[in-house]
């Protein structure tokens, strides 16, 4: 097992890339911290981890609300001690032409998907420090490389959360600290069918990725067999031929 007794805490776990890396891990034999803001489906979540076998505290928070991840990682680490891998992968996408895009729309992308993170790793990563190890995982996307056309929100908070990666990864990898970053292509899930309904069209399905493929990089970024993979940016699908 690539995972076996370790701790994650996946932020956005309720469905989707969140829900399958949660799974993924948990059948690696990891502990899970699960949260989202939807109460039925944390709860349903947790007890299908639990079930498998794991460990698993669920927890409802807003990533965005400093209150709510504080007390998350709190309650994590009086459950568990520690928190060894920590995959920041709540988020949203808002897609709406730049001149449409209105404040609120960049305050609600920032806040959830840079934000979040920010509030995540502040939390976590004192623990990680005081014990000279840890794994972060941020999952941005390859609109943060590339920009994505009528989504520059979007675009624009996951390109800071790649400069925030590389930032702190190399700040803080002589502290034993491991932090990388995974920018997916178009991934089968409900915020997929949700932008490309509102925004693009990816042209041929056959490029869209199913959720296992961000899955089975995230084991290796969470596992020892990543070594000192530090402060990287890693594509799924880097194109822009969807
Ligand atoms: N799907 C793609 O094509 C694609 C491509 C590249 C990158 N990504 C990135 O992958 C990540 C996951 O996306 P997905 O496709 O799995 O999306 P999804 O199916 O919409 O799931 C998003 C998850 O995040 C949670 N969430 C949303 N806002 C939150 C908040 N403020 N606080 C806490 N949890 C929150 C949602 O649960 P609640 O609504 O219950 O809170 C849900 O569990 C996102 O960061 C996204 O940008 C996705």
């Amino acid at each position: 097992m690539l995972l076996k007794d370790k701790v994650a805490l996946v932020t956005g776990a309720s469905r989707g890339i969140g829900r399958a890396i949660s799974l993924g891990f948990a059948a690696e034999g990891a502990n899970l911290v699960i949260c989202s803001r939807t109460e039925s489906q944390i709860q349903e979540l947790t007890a299908e981890i639990r079930a498998a076998g794991r460990e698993c505290l669920g927890v409802v928070a807003a990533v965005e609300n400093e209150a709510d991840v504080n007390r998350m990682v709190a309650e994590a680490l009086a459950t568990f001690g520690r928190i060894d891998i920590l995959v920041n992968n709540a988020g949203l996408s808002n897609p709406k032409p730049f001149l449409e895009t209105t404040i609120a729309d960049w305050d609600e992308a920032l806040n959830v998907n840079l934000k979040g993170s920010i509030l995540c790793m502040r939390a976590v990563l004192p623990d990680m420090l005081r014990r000279g190890a840890g794994k972060v995982i941020n999952i941005a996307s390859a609109a943060g490389l590339r920009g994505l056309p009528g989504s520059p929100a979007y675009a624009a908070s996951k390109a800071a959360v790649i400069a925030l990666t590389q930032a702190l990864g190399d700040e803080l990898m002589e502290k034993g600290l491991r932090i990388n970053v995974v920018c997916p292509g178009p991934v089968k899930t409900e915020l997929l069918d949700r932008s490309a309904v509102r925004n693009f069209v990816v042209k041929n399905p056959a490029t869209i990725l199913p959720t296992d493929d961000v899955v089975g990089l995230a084991l290796y970024l969470a596992s020892d067999m990543s070594g000192g993979l530090n402060s990287q940016i890693i594509c799924l699908r880097n194109s822009n031929r969807w």
